[in-house]
């Protein structure tokens, strides 16, 4: 059985608690979160057996909080995707979104979709960004396009269905809750669990490398003896 982290999904928590810590706006933790997806993705790029990396933006929940720091994170994403293009292009990165992306403005859904385009060829690292994402969602809106194409349901059909097929290894929450927030629910069956302390905007490539040699070490059974 594998103990490698070929798929690692990173709900990225704590950004509001970091910059109310410094005196800050909410808003100035998301702007310092988005810079460390950067270095994160960059070290995964580098990382041989890291094949996918999931990371938890934005979710069916999100739209819930006040309406100026969703309004902000809207402005945020957009910026994200033009400014960080050149990173996935440069590290071999494809960008994939998952989640409803049906709820977002035509320009946003137009910048996701273009980046999605622009670095389809990357062969490298697969990058599902989770936007409006709410694995329950993901579920339900799967079983639905099997029952339009009258496909069977099976374990293997559901989970090809699904807007992230692939089973997660390594999950990783930061910012000190013990909580899976409706993130891959399906895809984690057998993941190992990982929460630090850690609040998302403080996280490095050294405290991941750190979980993965923790993970390495943990004998995975899938149920086996
Ligand atoms: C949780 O912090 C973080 C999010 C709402 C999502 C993660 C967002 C980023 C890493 C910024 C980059 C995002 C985009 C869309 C480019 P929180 O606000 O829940 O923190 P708290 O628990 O301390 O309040």
């Amino acid at each position: 059985m594998s103990n490698l982290p070929r798929h690692v999904a990173i709900i990225m928590d704590g950004n509001g608690r970091w910059a109310q810590q410094r005196g800050k706006a909410r808003v100035r933790g998301h702007e310092r979160g988005a810079e460390v997806i950067r270095d994160i993705l960059t070290f995964a790029a580098h990382h041989d057996e890291i094949e996918y990396m999931t990371l938890y933006a934005f979710s069916t929940e999100n739209w819930k909080r006040p309406k100026a720091e969703v309004d902000f994170l809207m402005r945020l994403l957009s910026r994200y995707l033009k400014k960080e293009l050149h990173v996935y292009l440069e590290n071999d990165v494809s960008f994939n979104a998952i989640g409803d992306l049906s709820r977002f403005s035509p320009s946003v859904q137009a910048l996701i979709h273009d980046t999605e385009r622009q670095t389809a060829h990357c062969k490298g690292l697969k990058h599902y960004f989770a936007l409006n994402y709410g694995a329950q969602d993901e579920i339900i809106r799967a079983l639905n396009s099997l029952r339009e194409n009258q496909t069977d349901i099976t374990k293997d059909s559901l989970s090809a269905a699904l807007d992230a097929p692939e089973a997660v290894d390594l999950m990783i929450r930061t910012g000190g809750d013990h909580r899976l927030s409706n993130f891959l629910l399906w895809q984690a069956a057998y993941a190992e669990l990982f929460f630090t302390r850690t609040l998302w905007p403080d996280f490095t490539a050294h405290e991941l490398q750190s979980i993965i040699n923790q993970f390495k070490s943990v004998e995975r059974r899938f149920g086996g003896l």
